[in-house]
Formats: C-alpha cells, structure tokens, sequence
C-alpha cells in the first residue's frame, strides 16, 4: 500500500488525467465565469447521464475462494470497488479485477459477476456518485463536479432539480433493462414536481445510452417530458481505441497499473465490446490493427477476437452490436458538442501480438479519445426528425476536459435558460 497523501496525489494525477475513457479529473473551478451569470427564473429539471466508467460502483463479498492471501474473501458490507486508487496498486490489483470483472454465459447471453461478489450502483437520482468517482479523494477524482456546481450556482438544488442516473457501465443497455425503467419514471416525476419537460445531459458512452433509451419511448412521451438532449463527446459509432483495448489492455501509460491485468477487466466488460467501431461510421475495409500476420478491419472482427484468444468477446459483440447500430433519430432536440484538434488515435501497429503495447499507425481529428467522425455522427439526424439538431464544435477541448470547459458551461447556461 502507498503511505502518505503525497504519492497518492502523484497517483492520482497520474491515474486520472489520462485513465480510460469517460473518466477524469478536472481542476476546481475558478470562480471567473461564475460570477458574470445570473440565475435564470425557469429552470427546467436536468438529469445527468455519465460515460463508461464514470460512476461509482459498490461492492460487497462472499466469497468461496480468492486469488491471492491479499484479497478479502467476506466482508460485512458494500465498499466502493470504483474508483479507489488504492486497490489498483500492483498485487492489490488482482484482488480488484477478480471482484469487478464479469463472467460470461453463452447460453443465457448476460454476465454476472463472480461467485460471492455482489455489485451495486450507489446513488441513483442523486449526483455524489458521478460528481466524485472516489469519495474519499474528493480533490483528485472529480468527474461532474464542474458542471453540477455551475448548475447549483445558478439556483438549482442537488439530487432535486438536477440528479444523476448512474448505472452498472460494465454492461452494455441489454443488460440493463431495470435501469430504464428507473430512468423512465424518475423523469416523469421530476416533470411532474417542476413543472417542466426535463433537459438531459450526457457524456461518452452515457449518450448512447440516452439515445437507446430515447428510442424505446413514444414521440408523445418524449414530447411531453423531454425538453432537450444535451450530447458531450458522443462515441456513435464506436471508438477505435476499443481495438488496442481489447487487444492488449491500455493503461493509459500509467506505469504502475499492468496492462494485461487491467486488459482482462476491460475485455470482460461488454460494453468495451459494445463500442468496437461500426460499418455504419467507418469504411469496411479501414485497417485498425494491423500485425506481422494479418490486417484487421471491420469485417475481420471475428478472427480478431480468435487471434486474441477472446472468443466471447465475439458472442458479446454480436449481443450488443444492433443496439443503436442503425442511429435511430432519438425524436427530441439535440445538442450535439464535440472536441476537435486533438490527436486521437485511430490505428494500431503491433510488432508483437497482441500481448505487447501497440504503436499508434495513424490519427484522425478529435477529442483525444473519440474519433471526430463518430462524435458527428448526430449530423444525420438533421434531414430525419422535425426536432433540432445543434452542432457545437468545441475547438481544442479534450473528451473529459470538455465537462468543465467555460465554452461547454456557458452554452449549457443558453439551453437551460431558454436563450
Ligand atoms: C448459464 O445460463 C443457463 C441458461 O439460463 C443456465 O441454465 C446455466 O446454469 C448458466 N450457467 C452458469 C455457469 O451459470
Ligand atoms: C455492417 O455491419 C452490420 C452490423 O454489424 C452488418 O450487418 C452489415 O452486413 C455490415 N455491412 C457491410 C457493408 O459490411
Ligand atoms: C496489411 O496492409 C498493408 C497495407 O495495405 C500491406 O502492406 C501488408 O502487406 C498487409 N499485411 C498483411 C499481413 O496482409
């Protein structure tokens, strides 16, 4: 274990600003741009939808048996198994991806967790759970925190107006039916309390998410309770990062995390799988991974999960892939912001496949982590629904960064004031 709060800082700089996709840690606000705002008088009730990995999740064991003598086998409550930097330290590592890992069945098609591991989502229709992903580290593992507080400066009350719709990420939407329904009902409610259609805000994967729920509505649902989509940095047709993910694990360069540990929590996770790329974004024939042996694209997704001996990851893929494959027009105002000018990596170059680190073969535009021609797939929607579709392109900014960006936190300002 780390002793002393100053190497868990350095941890958790490290760890965060560059830890997986949807997750981040953000500066404490500066109070410049808070100040010039004035509090609107109408305000509708907003909820927050987060990215892969940017809620907290519980844990609680019983456990026949353990993978090393570090690990707890029983305890006598739920602990928080995300995020906790401290169990993601070498040796307590294995500890970690043994309880927060998802077993596969082939003949059911769900996942469960691991014998005596009951995993739960805390704080759902309240925001600490997407506001912090570490709630004993409060200063370093900030996710939402920017933005809620913006909303809370302009006169809206935690976990009332505004409230979080945090759920179990690792799944993909198939596998999360009872959270819709929770979804669908808490938003009635606050429609029903506030007087308002509701205004929904939703990051990385959670916009896929939102999209696959707003498709299950009724148009007369949607147009009596939903006022406007807000999309931050929005993966639509995947992320080519999936591939280096799946193939070899990505640590994000954070040296004391091992790669191919992390590698067998991340292919475990459907929803890793949900967001390999789409036909329906890029070419068919676009290589992604390329090796000494074989060049991967789309097509050659089946031989990729056989060449990285992860043959479920297959049967997860075809689970999950026409979820919102065919980008319905989710039937209510969006806004659609995205990251631009960063260099995201789109292909992979293995010399050593696939249980050595890639380099990267080349880059499109984006926000670092989302490839630009994803996120703009929303543009489509333009000639296919009656309601509207705002693009707002936001130049410079990173997948995470752009939470608490002045650019993102002023336009949200627009939409919740009816300017
Ligand atoms: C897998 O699912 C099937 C069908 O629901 C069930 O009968 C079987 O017991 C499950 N296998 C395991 C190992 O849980
Ligand atoms: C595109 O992908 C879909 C779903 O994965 C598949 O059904 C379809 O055949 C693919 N089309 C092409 C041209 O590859
Ligand atoms: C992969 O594609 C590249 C570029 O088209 C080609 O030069 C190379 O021979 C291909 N590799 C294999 C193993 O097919």
């Amino acid at each position: 274990m780390v002793s002393g709060t100053r190497s868990f800082f350095y941890l958790g700089i490290t760890v965060c600003s560059l830890f997986l996709p949807g997750v981040g840690f953000l500066p404490v606000p500066g109070s410049r741009w808070r100040s010039s705002y004035k509090t609107p008088s109408l305000r509708p009730p907003v909820v927050l939808v987060p990215g892969d990995l940017g809620n907290q999740l519980e844990a609680k064991l019983d456990k026949p048996s353990v993978v090393h003598y570090l690990c707890s086998k029983k305890t006598d409550s739920y602990f928080t198994l995300w995020l906790n930097l401290e169990l993601l330290l070498p040796l307590i590592i294995d500890c970690w991806i043994d309880n927060i890992r998802l077993v596969y069945n082939k003949t059911s098609k769900t996942t469960a967790s691991p014998d005596g591991v009951d995993v739960r989502v805390p704080g759902f229709g309240q925001t600490f759970s997407l506001e912090f992903l570490d709630p004993s580290k409060r200063s370093v593992g900030l996710y939402f925190y920017t933005l809620v507080q913006s909303l809370v400066d302009w006169g809206y009350k935690r976990d009332e107006d505004v409230r979080g719709a945090p759920y179990d990420w690792r799944k993909a939407p198939n596998e999360n039916g009872d959270y819709f329904v929770a979804l669908r009902k808490m938003i009635e409610s606050m429609y029903e309390e506030y007087g308002s259609p509701v205004v929904l805000i939703a990051h990385s994967m959670g916009n896929m998410y939102t999209l696959y729920f707003l498709n299950q509505q009724p148009q007369d649902w949607k147009d009596k309770y939903i006022k406007s989509f807000v999309s931050l940095g929005a993966p639509w047709g995947g992320a080519s990062k999936c591939f280096r993910i799946l193939a070899s694990g990505d640590n994000n360069r954070v040296p004391v995390i091992n790669t191919l540990k992390i590698r067998e929590q991340q292919r475990s996770a459907v929803s890793t799988n949900w967001l390999l790329p789409y036909n329906n974004t890029w070419s068919p024939d676009k290589v992604f991974v390329s090796t000494p042996k074989a060049n991967y694209t789309i097509r050659d997704i089946q031989k990729f999960y056989q060449d990285i001996n992860f043959e479920d990851g297959w049967l997860m893929r075809k689970d999950t892939e026409h979820l919102v494959y065919a980008l319905t027009p989710p039937g209510v105002h969006v806004h659609c912001l995205y990251g631009t000018g960063l260099q995201t990596p789109e292909s992979f170059h293995y010399n050593s496949f696939p249980d050595k680190e890639p380099d990267v073969m080349s880059c499109s535009d984006g926000d670092g982590s989302v490839n630009l021609q994803s996120v703009l797939q929303c543009q489509r929607w333009q000639n296919q629904q009656k309601e509207g579709i705002t693009l707002v392109e936001l130049p410079g900014t990173e997948h995470i960064e752009m939470l608490s960006s002045v650019t993102t936190i002023s336009y949200l300002k627009k939409v919740l004031s009816n300017l």
